[in-house]
C-alpha cells in the first residue's frame, strides 16, 4: 500500500509519520512537502532511514509533480496535511493561505480523480465551524462559519472535498481536530512560544484579556485518530476530534510558568489578535461511537511530556530561533530530489 501524505514536515504531519511508519512497515509513505517556514526536515531524522518512507520536495500547487508521483508509486491514499497554519499569519497576508489551502488542495483532488485512489482524507480544522459563546460545543452538524482568513481557507478546501465527493463520488473524509500541542511544534503557536520564552527569559505576550478558550489535544491522539479514520472511517463523513480539555489562554501561560519554576511577572497582556475567536470546544462523540476512538492522553500528562520535550530538545528550537534548521534539507539530500 503506497500513501501520498503531504505537508509531513510540519508539526501535526511529522509526528504521524513517526508514528505510522514505524508501526506500519508494510505501508510505503511518501511526503510531499514543500519546506516553508513551518516545514522541518528535522522532526522525521526517527524516519529518516526507515524502508517505508520517502520525501519529496514539493508544493500541492504542482500539479505536474503530483501527476509523475501518482505515476511512479499508484497511490493509494492520499492525507492532505500541507497547509498555512498560523492565524496571526493569515492577519497579515492571507494570500499564501488561499493558494495552498484551497487551490492547493483543488490540485490534489483532481490528480486523486484522474489517476483513482481508495481514499482521500482532508485534516480539517474545528476552527472552520467559527467561535462560541460560553455553552455549546462544536458538532459535525454546527455550520460553517470561519471568522480568519486561515479558518476561510479550511473551509473553502473541506467545501471543495465534500463537492468531490457528492459530484462525483469521489472518496473522501475529512477530520476536524482541534487545538494541539507536542513535541515538533512550531514555536510560533502558544504553547511552544510560552514555553521558549519562558527558558529565555523573555515576555510571554498573552493577547487581549487571556480569557480566549482552546480545546488542547495531545498530537499523538490526533495521529492515531486520523490513522483510524483513514481505515475505517465512513466515505463522505466528517469526524470531529477532541480530548475535551478546555482552558483558557492565560491557565495554560500559568501552567507553563509553574512548570519551569519562573515568576508570574514574564507575562504581558498585549493588544489583542484582530477577530479573535473566542472560545472552541469540541464534541467528539461520533468518532467515539462510530469508530472506537477515544484520546489517550491526560491534558496534565500531556502538558508534563511537552514541556520536558522543549527542554531535552533545546537545539532543536534553537535551530529553529536562528534559522540554522532552513539548511538541513540541502545538507542530508542535495539538489537531487527537488520537485
Ligand atoms: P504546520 O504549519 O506545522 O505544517 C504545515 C506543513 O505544510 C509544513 O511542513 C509546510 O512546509 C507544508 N506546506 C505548506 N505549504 C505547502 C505546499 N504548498 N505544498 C506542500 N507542503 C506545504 O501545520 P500543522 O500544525 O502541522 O497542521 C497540519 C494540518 O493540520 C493543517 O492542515 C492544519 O490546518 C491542520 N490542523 C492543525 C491544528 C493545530 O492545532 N496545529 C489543529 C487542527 C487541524
Ligand atoms: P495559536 O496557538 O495561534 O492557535 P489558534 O489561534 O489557531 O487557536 O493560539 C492559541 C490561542 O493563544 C489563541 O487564543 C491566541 C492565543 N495566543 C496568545 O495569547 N499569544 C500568542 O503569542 C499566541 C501565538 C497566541
Amino acid at each position: 500500500m503506497n500513501i501520498l501524505l503531504t505537508g509531513g514536515a510540519g508539526f501535526i504531519g511529522s509526528n504521524f509519520i513517526n508514528y505510522f511508519t514505524a508501526k506500519h512497515e508494510k505501508i510505503n509513505v511518501v511526503n510531499l512537502d514543500l519546506l516553508t517556514y513551518a516545514g522541518n526536515l528535522e522532526n522525521l531524522k526517527d524516519s529518516e532511514s526507515r524502508k517505508n518512507y520517502t520525501f519529496v520536495k514539493g508544493s500541492i500547487l504542482d500539479r505536474k509533480l503530483i501527476e509523475e508521483l501518482f505515476e511512479k508509486f499508484k497511490f493509494d491514499h492520499v492525507i492532505n496535511f500541507a497547509a498555512e497554519s498560523h492565524v496571526d499569519r493569515s492577519i497579515l497576508s492571507s494570500e499564501p493561505f488561499y493558494m495552498t489551502n484551497v487551490i492547493g488542495t483543488t490540485t490534489l483532488l483532481d490528480v486523486a480523480k484522474k489517476f483513482g485512489v481508495e481514499r482521500f482524507l482532508q485534516v480539517s480544522t474545528d476552527e472552520v465551524y467559527g467561535s462560541l459563546g460560553a455553552t455549546g460545543k462544536f458538532s459535525e452538524t454546527t455550520p460553517i462559519s470561519p471568522n480568519s482568513p486561515y479558518s476561510a481557507s479550511k473551509a473553502a478546501a473541506d467545501m471543495a472535498v465534500m463537492a468531490f465527493y457528492h459530484t462525483h463520488g469521489f472518496p473522501a473524509v475529512i477530520t476536524r481536530c482541534s487545538n494541539n500541542y507536542g513535541p515538533y511544534q512550531f514555536p510560533e503557536k502558544l504553547i511552544p512560544l510560552m514555553i521558549i520564552n519562558a527558558l529565555n527569559g523573555k515576555k510571554l505576550p498573552v493577547y487581549g484579556d487571556g480569557m480566549n478558550v482552546r480545546d488542547w489535544i495531545y498530537v499523538l491522539d490526533h495521529a492515531k485518530a486520523i490513522e483510524l479514520v483513514l481505515f475505517k472511517g465512513k466515505l463522505g463523513e466528517i469526524y470531529n476530534v477532541g480530548a475535551d480539555s478546555e482552558k483558557p489562554n492565560i491557565e495554560i501561560v500559568k501552567l507553563i510558568l509553574s512548570n519551569l519554576d519562573k515568576t508570574e511577572d514574564l507575562i504581558e497582556y498585549v493588544k489583542d489578535r484582530p477577530g479573535h475567536d473566542r472560545r472552541y470546544a469540541i464534541d467528539s462523540s461520533k468518532i467515539e461511537k462510530e469508530l472506537g476512538w477515544k484520546p489517550e492522553i491526560s491534558f496534565d500528562e500531556g502538558m508534563k511530556a511537552t514541556i520536558n520535550w522543549y527542554l531535552e530538545n533545546k537545539t532543536w528550537w534553537e535551530r529553529i530561533l536562528n534559522k540554522e534548521y532552513l539548511t538541513y534539507y540541502e545538507e542530508q539530500y542535495g539538489k537531487s530530489l527537488e520537485g
